[in-house]
């Protein structure tokens, strides 16, 4: 038989010198381009250091454009500066704890507090209150659209006296339909972030090609070819995908460089892929997104008349869950889905 390994790259000969620089919540050294936001960001913090009130932030942009990162960004240089002693930070994904409850133990986690069993969602808030308020706090609450309800931001408003809290969504329309006594009292400073043009996308990849890949490994025209893609596609997740990609594919034809073939190859393999994974689900998720796979192409409010059977969240929650596996790259609607109140039929299936 033929020797199956002959080929193979010896681990010294690997193209990659630290892959996990291109997984999607590795936060990079450089975050180029996104100086200007992140110095306004820092802004607002640091008149909650200075003992002054915080300003409230809202961040808008599409998905992948560094919303998340430069935020994170921030507060890990607040931690390295030890200015996490005067004002704590918080991050939570309103994605993966989308109630009250499950972010204030998000929270409770975050701040080394351990008597949370049997507790309720107003208990666990005083406890958290009651440390937070000895300092002051910087609340993150991302993907802030996935919200069940929005009471849990009226709560930190009106309760956390000293603070500073940033939310983050891709959903631009959200901040409207906020209920007006939450906008009141949250009259958050915006900031949008817009998507990376071409020459900064080339600009960001070569970096992190700098940061995930040995030298030189790669060749000028594959990276002009990833850029043109993600610039196209606007998500720079595409971009760590397709360094990914087109190294394996690379590594895979035994090539010491990452070559333009291999860059078009791994373009080719981008109809495959869904953004955020399977296992990145939350519960709920998973179980619309099984209902959907043994039910392809039924309707909306077909599926949610089998789904009650089993549950007795309501059909925003459901419908909530459904946007989200969508804008996830991982099921399709067809048609317009507002047709679930008596519209336009709207067909749901796995992408
Ligand atoms: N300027 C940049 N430099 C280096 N990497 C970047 C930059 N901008 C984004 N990235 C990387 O791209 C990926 C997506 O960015 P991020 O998670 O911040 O997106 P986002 O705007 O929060 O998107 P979403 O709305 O989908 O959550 C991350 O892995 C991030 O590290
Ligand atoms: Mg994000």
């Amino acid at each position: 038989m033929a020797d199956l390994f002959k080929d193979m790259l010896s681990a010294e000969e690997s193209l990659f010198a630290n892959e996990m620089a291109l997984d999607f919540d590795y936060l990079p050294k450089e975050l180029p381009h996104r100086e200007n936001q992140q110095h306004y960001i820092a802004d607002c913090i640091k008149l909650l250091l200075a003992g002054r009130m915080g300003k409230n932030l809202l961040i808008t942009g599409a998905p992948g454009i560094g919303k998340t990162a430069a935020v994170k960004w921030v507060l890990r240089e607040m931690e390295e500066k030890g200015l996490d002693e005067k004002a704590i930070p918080l991050y939570v994904n309103c994605w993966k704890k989308d109630t009250p409850h499950k972010i204030l133990l998000d929270i409770c986690g975050q701040l080394g507090y351990k008597w949370v069993q049997n507790r309720n969602t107003d208990e666990l808030f005083k406890e958290v209150a009651n440390v937070l308020n000895k300092k002051s706090a910087i609340i993150v609450l991302d993907e802030v659209d996935k919200l069940e309800s929005e009471q849990v931001i009226y709560q930190l408003i009106e309760d956390i006296y000293r603070k500073c809290i940033i939310l983050i969504t891709n959903d631009i329309e959200w901040i409207g339909d906020v209920d007006a006594r939450l906008k009141s009292r949250l009259v958050p400073e915006t900031i949008d972030f817009k998507q990376y043009n071409l020459a900064e996308t080339n600009d960001i990849l070569k970096r992190r090609i700098k940061s995930a890949f040995a030298p030189n490994v790669w060749e000028e025209k594959a990276i002009d070819i990833v850029s043109e893609k993600v610039f196209g596609a606007g998500d720079m997740r595409y971009g760590l995908f397709l360094l990914r990609e087109a190294g394996n594919i690379a590594e895979k034809k035994s090539s010491r460089k990452v070559k333009q073939e291999h860059a078009e190859s791994a373009v080719e393999k981008l109809s495959d892929f869904s953004i955020r994974k399977e296992h990145e689900l939350d519960e709920e998720e998973k179980n619309v997104l099984a209902l959907v796979k043994e039910n392809q192409g039924k309707t909306s409010t077909e599926l949610y008349d089998i789904y009650k059977k089993n549950s007795n969240k309501s059909y925003r929650t459901f419908h909530r869950k459904l946007k989200s596996l969508e804008e996830a790259g991982i099921v399709e609607i067809e048609g317009d889905f507002t047709a679930a109140t008596g519209g336009r039929v709207s067909r749901v299936r796995i992408k």
